[in-house]
């Protein structure tokens, strides 16, 4: 059989391989480059950039959980001026498809950063983190309201005309009338899901082990959520989808590919081994010669219920 055709499209978003690094676990791509050749993957996001730079929360930040690890990082970044004179140059090195990630804490916040780095020809996309507390609504989560996820929609693809990825919230009841806002109002893809809420205590001293007290849950602890979430999206609404959520390895990949995803992201794997991409996207491509497929998007929302 001839080589396997690992390229899938994501909306207007061609990739060639539908392997993505997740936000906030591979920072800015030049730490990873150490450790794999960021030309062999399908893209990498960035971690969310917000107008200014972002301290982040103060310690302990990340604990370790059964199956997977908390975090409450508080959305540190560099903020998008020093991320296009620091970090761009460095990105501009290399043939893969950047997204951009943003995180913001009003609507406007989201439509500047976009409008700003729209004109950078390095980006090919932006992913929109609404997993953000909303200043002017009490600190609300703009993920988790449904208004304001079609309003940010719709005002970040008015600035830009590159693809736009809204990352949904898995702490929701129906993702997918979050997906189908999206969708209404004109966003290119989904990506799902983002961390899940979660805590836990130290026995002998009575305190949450994060000082944020929450943080959010992520690694395999999470897949099977994560795979509900994407097939329920797929299941009633017709938008790409991006999966993410404890994909460990390739089979995960298959999975989440099977359920509805066109693509995946690697998160938490990335801490455990930074080479991971790699293993995974040859595995996949073993897979689809063992399996006689032609084409790896072909298996996208294959499932038989
Ligand atoms: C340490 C850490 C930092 C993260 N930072 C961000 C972030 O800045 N923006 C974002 O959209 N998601 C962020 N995420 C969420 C991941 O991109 C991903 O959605 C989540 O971890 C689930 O995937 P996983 O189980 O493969 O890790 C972060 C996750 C971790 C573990």
């Amino acid at each position: 059989m001839t080589k396997p055709d690992l390229s899938v499209q994501v909306g207007s978003l061609k990739l060639r391989n539908p392997v993505l690094l997740a936000s906030g676990t591979v920072g800015y791509g030049n730490e990873m480059s150490e450790f794999i050749d960021l030309n062999s993957i399908g893209g990498i996001v960035t971690k969310s950039l917000s107008l200014k730079p972002r301290k982040g929360n103060a310690p302990q930040r990340i604990v370790e959980t059964p199956a997977g690890m908390l975090n409450a990082i508080g959305l540190q970044n560099v903020g998008v001026e020093e991320f296009v004179k620091e970090k761009i140059p460095f990105l501009k090195k290399y043939d893969v498809p950047l997204i951009c990630n943003i995180a913001a804490s009003t609507y406007e916040e989201y439509v500047e950063c976009t409008k700003i780095l729209t004109g950078e020809e390095a980006i090919t996309a932006f992913e929109i983190n609404v997993s953000c507390p909303n200043v002017r609504e009490g600190g609300l989560q703009f993920g988790n309201d449904i208004k304001a996820v079609g309003k940010i929609t719709a005002g970040v693809k008015a600035v830009t005309d590159k693809p736009v990825i809204m990352k949904l919230s898995p702490n929701v009841s129906y993702i997918s009338e979050f997906a189908k806002i999206v969708k209404e109002e004109g966003g290119d893809a989904v990506s799902a899901i983002n961390t899940l809420v979660g805590t836990a205590f130290n026995i002998l001293t009575r305190k949450p082990k994060i000082k944020n007290i929450n943080g959010g849950l992520s690694g395999p602890a999470i897949k099977p959520v994560a795979l509900a979430k994407v097939l329920e999206i797929k299941r009633n609404v017709d938008i790409p989808v991006i999966g993410i959520g404890g994909i460990m390895n390739w089979q995960d990949v298959i999975e989440f590919m099977i359920a509805g995803s066109s693509a995946i992201q690697l998160g938490t794997v990335n801490f455990i081994d930074p080479t991971a991409a790699a293993a995974i996207i040859k595995g996949l491509e073993e897979f689809c010669i063992k399996q006689g497929i032609q084409k790896i998007s072909d298996i996208t929302a294959s499932y038989i219920i």
